[in-house]
Formats: C-alpha cells, sequence, structure tokens
C-alpha cells in the first residue's frame, strides 16, 4: 500500500516564494524532478530561482521562464540542474528524447 503526503505552503510575495524554494533545495538529494504546475504567473519560475539559488547552481536574476528553449541547464560545483517546460511536448517520445539526449548523456 503506497502513502500519500501532502503539505500545502502559502507564501505571500515573491521574497516568500525564493525563501521556500531555497528551503526545499536543501532538502533534495540528487537525482530527484520536481514538477511544477499552476497557471501563467503562478509562481513557477520564482520558486525555480529559489531552488537553484538553494542549490547553488545559479543565482535568481539568470534563472528565467525555459518557455522558447524549452530547456536551461544550471551547473553548479555538486549539482546539474535541468530546468524544463514540458507544456509544449505532446508526445510521451518527445519526453522520451529530452531524457535521452539531456538527462542519460550528462549524468
Ligand atoms: N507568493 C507570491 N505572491 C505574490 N507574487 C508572487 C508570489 N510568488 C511569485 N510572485 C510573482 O508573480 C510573478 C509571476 O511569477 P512567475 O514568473 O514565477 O510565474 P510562472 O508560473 O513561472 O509564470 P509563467 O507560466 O508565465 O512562466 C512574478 O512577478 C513573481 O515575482
Ligand atoms: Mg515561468
Amino acid at each position: 500500500m503506497s502513502t500519500t503526503l501532502t503539505q500545502t505552503i502559502i507564501t505571500h510575495s515573491e521574497e516568500e516564494t525564493l525563501a521556500f524554494g531555497r528551503s526545499l533545495a536543501a532538502q533534495l538529494t540528487a537525482p530527484q524532478c520536481i514538477l511544477l504546475t499552476g497557471d501563467l504567473g503562478a509562481g513557477k519560475t520564482t520558486l525555480t530561482k529559489g531552488i537553484a539559488e538553494g542549490l547553488n547552481v545559479a543565482c535568481k536574476e539568470d534563472v528565467t521562464s525555459p518557455t522558447y528553449t524549452l530547456i536551461h541547464e544550471y551547473r553548479g560545483k555538486e549539482v546539474l540542474v535541468f530546468h524544463v517546460d514540458l507544456y509544449r511536448l505532446e508526445t510521451e517520445r518527445e519526453l522520451n528524447e529530452i531524457w535521452r539526449i539531456f538527462f542519460c548523456s550528462k549524468l
């Protein structure tokens, strides 16, 4: 039997979202996949900025939405972070291709 734990975190400002991202980063151990879902402007990229800062792979100014580039790669001293926009993918095959080209070749 599997157990699902749900935790609700509410942030009230950009800075709080960044801070949550940084604290989330401190709990991560590679390899790990985090899926973010939310409407335009929901705060996905802001959270990613916080995670990237917490993992010491980039500063928040350098993290932008990979909307047109599909994937951004941030390499730190200890970890490698891929920020992928899955919104434009249409088939499982495309996802497999991304996995093969970007992740498998660099890990
Ligand atoms: N908790 C919050 N309260 C208020 N504003 C926030 C909060 N978190 C983030 N923001 C602000 O909301 C705006 C949109 O955030 P962000 O760009 O991270 O959204 P997104 O989900 O990545 O959007 P898109 O889908 O367009 O890429 C930013 O200006 C950000 O500073
Ligand atoms: Mg975004």
